[in-house]
C-alpha cells in the first residue's frame, strides 16, 4: 500500500543540455501498480491541510506576490536551466496504425502568474516545439489565482503548434481566478481547444482515437459519464483530468489511458525520499501507474505554487509516443 515509496526518483539519468536553451531529457520509469485504497484523512475539499493551503494561496498569491517586482526572475531562471522532457512510450490495445508513434506533448501546471515572465513562458513554448508533437495537451492549472494571470500571457500560449490542435481541461486553481469561464474564453482565443466534460474523435487516415476531458475533480463539476457518452464503442480513449484520482473510475469506464498533473511531484522534495506534500488521495504522485487494464500519466508540471521554487523535483513537460500494446 505504500508502493509510491518504492518508487525510483526519477530523473537520476539526465542528459546534459549542449547548452543554456537545451532541454534535459529523461525516461518516465515502467508502471506501477495502483492501489484504490485512499488516505482516510486526506479530504481534497474540505479537509484541514487543503482549506488551509487554499486560503494561503488566495491571500498571497492576489495580495502579497504581485506587489513583488522581480519575482519571476528565481522561477525564471530554474525554467531556462532544469526544464526537463520526460519521454515514454505508451501502448495502447487496438490501436490504429495511423496513430502508431504519435507524439503527444502532456503539459501540466503552467501557473501563469508573479512567478513567470511572458518571455521566459514563451520561450519554454518555444523549446518545447522541437519535439515536433502531433498533439499537445494541457491538462490544467494554466492559472494560479488571477484571471489577468493568463491573459496577459496569451501570447506565449500561441507558440504551441501541434498538426491534431492542441486541447485544455481545467484545474483547481484555474477555478480559484473565480473566472473559470473566462480562462475557458482565453484558452479558444489562443486557438486551444476546451475539453469540459466531453470528448471529440481524432483520426488519422482511417484510424480513429477518442480523446476526451473533465473538469476538475475537486473544484469543478466533473462528469465522467458525460464525458464518454455517445462516444464509438471499440475505439481507443484517452482521457485528461487534472487530477489524477479520477484513475480508478476512468479504468472502470474503459479508458484506456489517463492523463494528469496537479500533485507537482511534490515540487520541493528530498532527494531520494517520496514526496513531503501528497496532493493526491491515492499516492499517484508522478509518473506512471497501471490499474485494470488502464495507464496513468502523472506529470510533475511546468510551473510552481506557493514559492517560487523546485528543489529535487525539475519543472517537466511529458512527450508520450503511442504504440499498440500488443504490438
Ligand atoms: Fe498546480
Amino acid at each position: 500500500m505504500e508502493r509510491c515509496k518504492l518508487l525510483p526518483m526519477r530523473h537520476q539519468r539526465l542528459s546534459p543540455p549542449d547548452d543554456r536553451n537545451s532541454l534535459l531529457h529523461s525516461s518516465l520509469p515502467e508502471p506501477v501498480h495502483a492501489s484504490r485504497k485512499a488516505r482516510w484523512f486526506f479530504n481534497p475539499v474540505t479537509g484541514w491541510f487543503r482549506r488551509l493551503e487554499r486560503s494561503a494561496n488566495h491571500f498571497i498569491s492576489r495580495q502579497i506576490y504581485p506587489r513583488i517586482t522581480g519575482l519571476h526572475r528565481i522561477y525564471d531562471t530554474i525554467l531556462r536551466r532544469r526544464l526537463t522532457v520526460a519521454e515514454s512510450e505508451i501502448g495502447i490495445r487496438g490501436l490504429g496504425s495511423g496513430f502508431h508513434g504519435l507524439r503527444i506533448l502532456l503539459i501540466s501546471d503552467v501557473h501563469c502568474g508573479p512567478f513567470i515572465s511572458l518571455d521566459v513562458l514563451a520561450d519554454t513554448f518555444r523549446r518545447s516545439m522541437a519535439l515536433k508533437p502531433d498533439l499537445i495537451l494541457l491538462a490544467g492549472d494554466m492559472a494560479t489565482g488571477r484571471g489577468e494571470e493568463l491573459s496577459r500571457c496569451l501570447p506565449a500560449f500561441r507558440e504551441l503548434q501541434a498538426g491534431l490542435g492542441i486541447y485544455a481541461v481545467l484545474g483547481n486553481h484555474d477555478h480559484y481566478t473565480g473566472v473559470p469561464e473566462q480562462v475557458c474564453r482565453n484558452m479558444e482565443d489562443a486557438g486551444i481547444i476546451m475539453l469540459q466534460n466531453r470528448h471529440t474523435i481524432l483520426q488519422m487516415g482511417g484510424d480513429r482515437l477518442v480523446l476526451a476531458g473533465i473538469d476538475d475533480l475537486a473544484f469543478g463539476r466533473p462528469d465522467l459519464n458525460q464525458a464518454l457518452a455517445g462516444k464509438p464503442e471499440h475505439l481507443p480513449v484517452v482521457l485528461v483530468s487534472h487530477n489524477p484520482d479520477v484513475f480508478f473510475d476512468a479504468a472502470r469506464s474503459r479508458v484506456d489511458l489517463v492523463l494528469s498533473g496537479h500533485t507537482h511531484g511534490g515540487q520541493i522534495r528530498c532527494p531520494g525520499l517520496p514526496v513531503l506534500v501528497r496532493m493526491s488521495r491515492f499516492r499517484l504522485d508522478e509518473g506512471r501507474y497501471e490499474a485494470a487494464g488502464s495507464e496513468l500519466v502523472v506529470s510533475r508540471g511546468l510551473g510552481a505554487v506557493g514559492l517560487p521554487l523546485r528543489f529535487a523535483c525539475p519543472p517537466e513537460v511529458v512527450l508520450l509516443i503511442l504504440q499498440p500494446a500488443d504490438g
